[in-house]
């Protein structure tokens, strides 16, 4: 099964060795050092006050009893109580300041995780279902915080624990000491296999869980598409089929624990059998005394208890490290798109975007790339506004998206001002476009929360670029005007609604170069004729390269480049492009019904 689950997923999930992702992992607590520091401390008085009471039950049967000595009896009972009171408190705080700790841990690792995730290129997304990547921000990292919560992480205290113990038995009597520990191998051969099987069965755990997550947000998302297609019962059948695996992975791993507790349970129980069997002739001949003999008991019990605790800590551990690994394998994603150290930032777009012979592809196929463009050229000054026509996949919204950075073009170079994009500071190269892309996505918050995403930007300006493109008196209508929620996916708006909105939003913005994507379904005259004049205010005074898909915006701009195949094959104002009887002509009868 797990070699389908990497195939059918691509989820290919590096090994990193359990070293490697304990150290990163002690980096997140270690930010917490005060805390860590107060929890560790407690383990070693725990482990005290753990080995203690069986040595006072050994005191007072051994020595206070036969010597009738009263005095003494208070001592060690007295020792008895406060070592178990010390046991409880101990081990309360300790549990639960590993737990406040866990989930200060988790809380930065979530945080840096989703840091990262928004500094991704698109091309990540394009690999990575939205299902997985949110799959390793909860899931995961909550997994990961079990160990904190089920108080795995206070192993480190049993294994302080375990020496003591043993440490107490070999002062005791080193014979009956290593006589029970001849189960001890065993047990170490047992949770070497577990640990290689549990890994295996919980890594499968994630992945299925992650295509659970997957499908769900693909199908809540796409509800609308599944009803009209009357596919409910597909759906559900899929979705069970999903569930159903991942059931089947999770029996396996709970199998394993089971396993492994009952086993760990027996051997504790044949190591008091032993004891009993050999210790008792010890007794009957007066080679040990009664007390040292129950406190063997008592020793070998409490020696058992944190194994089999370790056990199912041990379980937890493997199912954190397979999340670990998740974790840290997306916060290993390369940003490859970023601004290199010695950026510049560009305050202004003076002189022109020179689009210089470039190729290219979303990806290879065969080690070969598939291009999309292939040596094209482009150039726009400032004011200008160019329109890009094509048909379908011609690669006009691709070219949209290397202008700024979504991606990095293979070959050749996009230059502004006499410099390639590669070399100027990310941040300011984005903040000189204004991107408008073909299905605007609205977020769920106010319509004023959405009309203000850019940085600092001031309600006055949000109402002005509202107005300017005509937006307002919509807004007005609305219910409760700026503040009316949008809802999930701005379905309470329509096409062109939400087209005339994200012109506010670019708006608002005030930017240098707008980037458009014209929507190509249809809409209303009267909306696209509200647009036709929001689109005129936008573009005044400003460059633009325009996707257009209609005629009206097509007759306002300077030029028009036409695509085909991912090269510009023809280029010219409307009038002159007509004249030439090739490929816009065409388009033009098709497209704009000319
Ligand atoms: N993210 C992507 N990953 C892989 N291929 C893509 C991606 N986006 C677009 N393509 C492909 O690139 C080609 C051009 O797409 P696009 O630029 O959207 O065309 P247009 O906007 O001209 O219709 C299409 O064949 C499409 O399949
Ligand atoms: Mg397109």
């Amino acid at each position: 099964m797990s070699s389908s689950v990497s195939i059918m997923e691509g989820e290919h999930i590096r090994k990193i060795s359990d070293w490697a992702l304990l150290k990163r992992l002690f980096t997140y607590l270690g930010r917490h050092k005060r805390l860590f520091m107060g929890a560790l401390s407690l383990y070693p008085l725990n482990a005290l006050a753990v080995i203690l009471p069986p040595f006072c039950i050994q005191k007072i049967l051994d020595e206070v009893i036969p010597q009738k000595d009263t005095s003494m009896l208070k001592v060690w009972g007295g020792l008895y109580l406060t070592a178990l009171v010390v046991e409880y408190f101990s081990g309360f705080f300790s549990q639960f300041a590993m737990s406040v700790l866990g989930q200060r841990g988790m809380r930065d690792l979530r945080s840096d995780l989703f840091r990262h995730v928004l500094h991704l290129p698109s091309s990540y997304h394009d690999r990575n279902t939205s299902g997985r990547t949110l799959t390793r921000l909860t899931n995961d990292v909550e997994n990961l915080g079990d160990v904190f919560a089920t108080g795995a992480v206070t192993v480190i205290g049993d294994i302080i624990t375990l020496c003591s113990v043993v440490g107490m038995m070999l002062w005791l009597d080193v014979r009956l000491t290593l006589f029970s520990f001849l189960v001890v191998p065993p047990l170490i051969l047992l949770a070497w296999i577990f640990q290689r099987f549990a890994r295996q069965a919980f890594r499968e755990i994630r992945v299925y869980l992650s295509r659970i997550n997957a499908f769900l947000v693909e199908h809540i998302t796409g509800m609308n598409v599944v009803q009209v297609f009357g596919q409910e019962k597909r759906s559900a059948d899929e979705f069970t089929g999903l569930n159903n695996d991942y059931r089947q992975v999770t029996r396996k791993a709970i199998l394993f624990d089971a396993l492994l507790y009952a086993l760990v349970e027996a051997i504790g129980i044949m190591a008091i059998a032993a004891l009993i069997w050999y210790g008792a002739a010890d007794l009957s001949q007066g080679l040990v005394g009664a007390g040292t003999f129950v406190a063997f008991m008592a020793y070998i019990r409490r020696f058992f208890v944190p194994v089999r605790d370790l056990s199912q800590k041990f379980a937890i551990l493997q199912s954190a490290f397979s999340a670990a690994e998740r974790c840290f394998e997306l916060l290993d994603e390369a940003v490859t798109i970023k601004s290199k150290p010695e950026a510049e930032s560009l305050e202004h777009f003076s002189e022109k975007i020179e689009v210089k012979n470039i190729s290219f592809a979303y990806r290879e196929v065969e080690g070969q790339p598939d291009w999309i463009l292939k040596d094209l050229n482009l150039e726009l000054k400032p004011g200008e506004k160019i329109a890009l026509v094509g048909t379908t996949g011609s690669g006009k919204t691709t070219l949209l998206k290397l202008l700024n950075r979504f991606y990095d073009v293979q070959e050749g170079a996009i230059e502004l001002d006499g410099r390639d994009i590669k070399d100027v500071d990310l941040q300011s190269l984005r903040k000189l476009f204004a991107v408008v892309l073909q299905d605007v996505y609205l977020f769920s918050g106010t319509v004023r929360q959405n009309l203000r995403f850019g940085d600092n930007i001031a309600h006055s300006s949000i109402e002005r670029a509202a107005k300017a493109v005509q937006v307002d008196d919509l807004i007005a209508r609305l219910p409760q005007g700026y503040d009316t929620p949008v809802q999930h996916l701005g379905t309470n708006f329509s096409a062109g609604e939400r087209q005339l909105l994200a012109f506010a939003r670019a708006l608002s913005i005030d930017p240098e170069i707008l980037l458009l994507d014209e929507a190509t379904s249809s809409i209303d005259s009267e909306t696209e004729s509200r647009i036709q004049k929001a689109l005129e205010v936008l573009l005044k005074g400003r460059s633009a390269i325009i996707v257009a898909h209609r005629l009206s915006t097509i007759k306002m701009v300077d030029r028009i480049f036409v695509l085909q195949a991912g090269q510009v094959v023809e280029s010219g104002t409307h009038q002159e492009l007509l004249e030439m009887n090739g490929v816009y002509r065409r388009l033009a009868k098709l497209q704009l019904g000319e």
